[in-house]
């Protein structure tokens, strides 16, 4: 078990620095670089989008930044933790501390109540039963959810089980709330009250870290990040990916196109085409396998 660290909180701070992460899968003879020389670095009090296509790496990209998944090489620093060489105990450990996830599906718990799926993080979290109850509520207060406690997940809209999702993944009181395309399974006036509800909880303090396909939910966000073969292409603030996007620069990967991101985003932190396919980047790939459902504890209740 990691030692219990204190997550120190202020805004500016650095919860998220990955240098050069790379993640590859071997599928028999093809070698598959989902993440390609990965440098991000995300502070407390942001909101981030990661933007990409059907394939570009993204839920690569975010089981590492969850602890799901370790990176094949690459370093990869959790609210200041090198999270490379931890055992599957300490990355749940540190996963439990620093991430809330919120995932399309909701992975709400269909024979618990919704209080009693909010409070499952902080069973975990070893809290006593009765400050459990009291916190859970509390968040079920501030997703607008309290009347709904003593229902299943099935007796709910699909935002509202969302925002179920989301009071879970805050009740932990994590650094950072990790969605994976939030809104993928809500229509788009449901979608756009989970986007709203993701700026608030930003405007509140919140680090909120949202992976989808989709351009116009990204530019929701303060900042974007967009990944492209598994290498970031754009990184920069919203308003100018949106400028990057109307004057049609996203012709995805090819290299004119990067060249001209690369003005645009951060040059440094763009992917190095040059080191593609080295196979000597080969390696950890009985990990390969997702990880997920430990956080998706099906299992329990
Ligand atoms: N466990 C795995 N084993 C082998 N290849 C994988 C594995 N997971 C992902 N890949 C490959 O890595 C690349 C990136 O996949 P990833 O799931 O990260 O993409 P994505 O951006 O999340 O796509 P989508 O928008 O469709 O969810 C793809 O080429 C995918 O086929
Ligand atoms: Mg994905």
């Amino acid at each position: 078990m990691a030692k219990v660290k204190t997550v120190r909180r202020e805004p500016g701070e650095v919860l998220i620095e990955m240098k050069d992460i790379c993640k590859t899968y071997v599928m028999g003879e093809e070698v598959v670089k989902a993440n390609d020389g990965i440098n991000l670095v995300i502070r407390m009090g942001e909101f981030v989008s990661i933007v990409g296509k059907s394939g570009s790496g993204k839920s690569t990209l975010m089981n590492i930044i969850g602890a799901l998944d370790v990176p094949t090489s690459g370093q990869y620093l959790l609210g200041g933790e090198d999270v490379g060489d931890m055992t599957q105990n300490e990355l749940a450990d540190i996963r439990n501390r620093m991430i809330g996830f919120v995932f399309q599906q909701y992975n709400l718990l269909p024979r618990l109540s919704i209080l009693e799926n909010v409070e499952l993080p902080l069973l975990y979290a070893k809290v006593s039963s009765s400050e459990r109850r009291e916190r859970a509520m509390k968040q079920l207060e501030r997703v607008g959810l309290q009347d709904k406690c003593q229902n299943r997940p099935n007796q709910l809209s699909g935002g509202q089980q969302q925002r179920v999702s989301i009071a879970r993944a805050l009740a932990g009181n994590p650094a950072i709330l990790l969605a994976d395309e939030p809104t993928g399974a809500l229509d788009s006036r449901t979608s756009g009250q989970i986007l709203r509800f993701f700026k608030e909880l930003n405007e509140e303090g919140n680090t909120i870290v949202m992976i989808t396909h989709d351009n116009s939910i990204a530019l929701q966000a303060k900042r974007v990040v967009r990944i492209t073969d598994g290498k970031i292409n754009f990184d920069g603030p919203a308003a100018e990916y949106a400028e990057v996007i109307r004057a049609g620069q996203l012709a995805e990967a090819r290299p004119a196109a990067a060249g001209k991101l690369a003005e645009v985003g951060r040059p440094e932190e763009t992917g190095r085409p040059e080191e593609a396919g080295k196979p000597e980047e080969v390696g950890r790939t009985e990990e390969a396998g997702r990880t997920e459902e430990t956080v998706r504890p099906e299992e329990v209740g």
